[in-house]
């Protein structure tokens, strides 16, 4: 496949912006390129200047505990910025379409809306895996991307491996694993994978495991074509220096971030059996993502009633297949008490 005939015309034809520390070669002191305050910043640190346009120190860091070279990483405002930059980049509005699988998170949709892009939407089977013969179907020539959430949001379940893999070996267009759960899940990355399939893209994100949802920093991997793409089309600045700094302090600090990834998903494992002894509990799904989806006998009376106890769990229940559902985060052991102590007292 060629990825350069799948992006826009338009953007194949455009002159990407140039920084000012683009356009010179060697070593500098003296900077009156950029129009920055040459005093400093009003405070303890500087942030007078501009930031790395492509971050290298920080795709270095990623790159030593990922495992995928820095030409192939691309870093994002949060995950969903990377997700608007691919409509942006190959879905001409009015013309192209992608393929959404829901139930599942809510952004490639809106995405699609805002870029007047067609989201066709092919559900997941009630089991919540792939229809591959309705994915195969809704496919045309104008089809460009494919969403593909593993662990699935709201669901919780890894997708069947060869299941994705049939998709990526048959789409001629690209196949977005959306991974921002991956640390949770018995099924490891696709990151291995990147090597083999030139249509491949995988999201992750430091919103989840790494504790950095505030900081707003997303991760595609890809083949250098794709990444090469997303680097033309992105604002010049995209990841402020506060949060290249912060990443790379984090990033020291890996231990921590495995200790309670392991946590969570003990916690997730007992809240689980747990919730399957209530009576008002009638279903709750397998995870490999750090919250649970749970079926209950009345979804929006239970949610009032923990909201009333300011308790907040996410009500699924008007989405597709998710009847009935509630979708409940992991949170630590005392908050998963108080949760599960305010629904014992709803059963009583
Ligand atoms: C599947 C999935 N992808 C991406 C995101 C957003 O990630 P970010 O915070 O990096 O934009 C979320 C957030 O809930 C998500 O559930």
């Amino acid at each position: 496949m060629d990825i350069n005939n799948l992006q826009r015309e338009n953007i194949k034809n455009l002159k990407p912006y140039s920084t000012a520390r683009d356009e010179y070669k060697g070593q500098a002191s003296v900077f009156l390129d950029a129009n920055e305050n040459g005093y400093g910043s009003p405070l303890d640190v500087n942030f007078n200047r501009y930031p790395d346009p492509l971050q290298l120190d920080l795709k270095d860091a990623i790159s030593k505990i990922k495992g995928v070279p820095i030409e192939n990483t691309f870093l994002g405002n949060g995950s969903d910025e990377a997700i608007d930059l691919l409509f942006r980049a190959f879905c001409e509005p009015g013309k192209d379409n992608v393929i959404i699988l829901p139930p599942t998170y809510g952004m490639y949709e809106v995405s699609a809306g805002i870029n007047n892009v067609e989201a066709r939407k092919v559900n997941l089977l009630p089991n919540f895996q792939l229809d591959l013969e309705k994915i195969a179907e809704a496919i045309d020539e104008n089809t460009k991307l494919i969403f593909i959430c593993s662990p699935n949001n709201p669901t919780g379940n890894s997708i069947i491996r060869t299941d994705i893999e049939t998709v990526l070996a048959n789409f001629n267009g690209l196949v977005i694993i959306d991974e921002a759960y991956i640390n949770y899940a018995k099924q490891r990355t696709f990151i291995q994978e990147l090597t083999e399939y030139p249509n491949l893209v995988i999201l992750q994100t430091f919103s989840k495991a790494w504790g950095l949802a505030a900081l707003r920093l997303g991760m595609a991997f890809a083949a250098r074509p794709v990444i090469d793409i997303l680097n033309k089309v992105k604002p010049p600045y995209n990841i402020n220096q506060a949060t290249q700094d912060l990443a790379l302090k984090a990033l020291e600090n890996i231990a921590q971030v495995n200790e309670w990834i392991k946590i969570t998903v003990t916690e997730r494992e007992n809240l689980s059996e747990e919730l399957l002894n209530l009576p008002i509990v009638k279903k709750v799904h397998a995870s490999d993502a750090n919250f649970i989806l749970i079926e209950v006998i009345d979804a929006l009376k239970t949610y009032e009633a923990l909201v009333n106890q300011g308790i907040i769990v996410r009500d699924r229940s008007k989405v597709t297949l998710c009847e009935g559902c509630l979708r409940i985060t992991i949170g630590t052991p005392q908050e998963n008490e108080i949760f599960l102590a305010a629904l014992k007292a709803l059963n009583s």
